[in-house]
């Protein structure tokens, strides 16, 4: 059964600042979904992430599919509404445009879709990251999908022995989709080169090279290159298809223990590391640290069963503590070196501001 698995995530409001989504919102967005979806889904889901909602779809549509799109923008226009009823900060906040216009690419939300034949047992994962961008996915996705000392699969099992092939994009190029394909393990140093720049190279979707099967689908959108201007970070969504020709659900999760430094947190300006965080979590320290939640399902006809959440296990209570050590360390050097994003990822204008300024005041001395 040839089957299309979507998610839709949009920030629309949230309590005490950029901190979650209230109860009512969640409810209105959610309420909006079921009422409307009998024709069109076979099953969804939502969730929140920090202050981001997401809505897992699933149905035959095929991606991009213009019906979809529209069923969850409306549901974020419904929400807004709420939002605003409650006073919410930043109520419609990721809603760039004003009128829906085929495809929310584009119009603020982030989105991640693929199309694929289901499998008789279909294991997936579902995560949404909050106070970062999409580049966060890419030091996660090239371990599990590329390094053996992460993945033993990629030795061990003989159908994941020609590797996988990573689709990268330059989300720099607004113009149209600027994207490169590269096989691992043949163009490791290349692929290797790319993500290490986060800002300008993001993992777009990774497929074996033995099924020529996807993977994995990651939201590419930039939102400060999209309205040109500051309107929150891109907290991007990502799907990944599990287990078999795939890595296993461990080795995807494996990375996720390192925490590692993204972009993100308080202003979106900041290098802080990454925290793995149960579903449904709110932010706190320092409009931070940035968090990725899990949520692992298994699927029949693209009928989901419950989520099971994977970063709730005892295991990441550990990995928690070592990140909030890793967090408070770096803001011990508050704005300085490494600390805070380079000037061209400053998501507030205020410091260009300032330099320009001074620019006038200096002189060449006599
Ligand atoms: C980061 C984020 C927050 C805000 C900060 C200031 O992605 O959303 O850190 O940037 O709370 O928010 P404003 O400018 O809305 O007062
Ligand atoms: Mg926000
Ligand atoms: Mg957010």
């Amino acid at each position: 059964m040839k089957l299309t698995l979507s998610v839709i995530k949009a920030d629309i409001g949230s309590i005490g600042g950029h901190i979650c989504p209230s109860r009512e919102l969640f409810e209105s967005v959610s309420s909006y979904v079921k009422k409307h979806s009998h024709d069109l889904l076979i099953d969804h889901y939502l969730s929140f992430t920090g202050d981001d909602i997401a809505i897992v779809m699933t149905h035959t549509r095929g991606t991009g599919d213009g019906k979809i799109h529209k069923l969850a923008w409306d549901a974020f226009i419904t929400g807004t509404e709420t939002a605003k009823a409650q006073g919410l900060y930043g109520a419609g906040q990721d809603l760039l445009k004003d009128s829906f216009s085929g495809n929310v690419k584009g119009m603020g939300p982030a989105v991640a879709e693929m199309e694929f034949e289901e499998r008789t047992n279909e294991p997936f994962l579902f995560f949404a990251a909050d106070k970062t961008d999409p580049g966060a996915y890419n030091l996660p996705l090239y371990l599990a999908f590329a390094d053996p000392m992460t993945t033993p699969g990629l030795m061990l099992a003989p159908v994941m022995a020609k590797g996988f092939r990573f689709v990268i994009m330059d989300v720099n190029h607004t113009e149209g989709d600027r994207i490169i394909e590269l096989n691992a393990p043949e163009d490791l140093y290349d692929i290797a080169a790319l993500l290490r720049d986060t800002e300008r190279y993001v993992v777009e979707s990774i497929w074996s090279r033995t099924t020529d099967e996807q993977s994995v689908v990651v939201s590419t959108s930039r939102l400060h290159n999209i309205a040109g201007t500051y309107t929150g970070k891109d907290d991007p969504v990502m799907l990944v298809r599990v287990q078999k020709s795939f890595p296993a659900t461990g080795e995807i999760l494996a990375p996720y223990a390192i925490g590692p430094y993204v972009a993100g947190c308080m202003r979106g300006s900041h290098q802080m590391p990454l925290m793995p965080v149960p579903l449904n979590s709110g932010i706190s320290y320092f409009d931070g640290p940035p968090v990725v939640s899990c949520a692992a399902f298994a699927m029949h006809k693209g009928k989901m069963t419950e989520a099971v959440d994977a970063f709730a296990h005892p295991f990441w209570d550990n990995v928690r503590n070592t990140v909030s050590e890793k967090a408070i360390g770096m803001r011990r050097q508050g704005f300085f070196g490494a600390a805070m994003l380079p000037m061209s990822e400053l998501e507030y204008t205020g410091i260009m501001e300032k330099l320009d300024r001074l620019d006038g005041k200096f002189r060449i001395r006599e």
